[in-house]
């Protein structure tokens, strides 16, 4: 009886001692920072999903709406990076043929991270970029 009871004390003690091991672990349940890839994965779900039906999004595709510049080509007419204030403020919608966008900061980060991976210098590398391989 008693040697039952010392056992399963210690059995006790072995189990506290194994929760306070990975108690640390479990107290900080902070969302990490996206990664690059993930944040170029959102970038190009926002713009497959919000643009895509007039702009092509990728680095071989054509634009549906024929007047919309791939975004390949952005940066042939402005600097990629200048375009997420535009995006965070809806300012984009200067021409009527677009419409007016908001994006969250986060979102705005991913954007301009995606746009600025498919910029083309040769289209095999802007393929290769606009698919991470994770
Ligand atoms: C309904 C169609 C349509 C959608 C949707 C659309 N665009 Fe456009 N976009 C256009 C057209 C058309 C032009 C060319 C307008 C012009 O040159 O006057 C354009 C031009 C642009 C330009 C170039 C602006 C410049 O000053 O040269 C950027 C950047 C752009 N779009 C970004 C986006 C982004 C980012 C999205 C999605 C969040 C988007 N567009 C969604 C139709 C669209």
């Amino acid at each position: 009886m008693a040697a039952t009871l010392r056992q399963s004390l210690r059995a006790c003690a072995a189990a506290a001692a194994a929760l306070m091991a990975v108690a640390p672990s479990c107290a900080y349940a902070a969302p990490p920072e996206p990664s690059a890839a993930e944040s170029l994965r959102l970038g190009r779900a926002l713009v497959l999903r919000n643009c895509g039906m007039c702009h092509a999004i990728g680095a071989t595709d054509v634009s549906a709406n024929p007047q919309a510049p791939p975004f390949r080509n952005l940066n042939q007419r402005m600097d990629v990076e200048n375009l997420g204030e535009g995006l965070a403020t809806g300012i984009l919608t200067q021409h009527p043929a677009m419409p007016e966008f908001r994006f969250e900061p986060r979102e705005v980060v991913a954007i301009v991270r995606y746009l600025r991976s498919i910029q083309g210098r040769t289209r095999a590398e802007a393929e290769t970029r606009a698919t991470p391989s994770i």
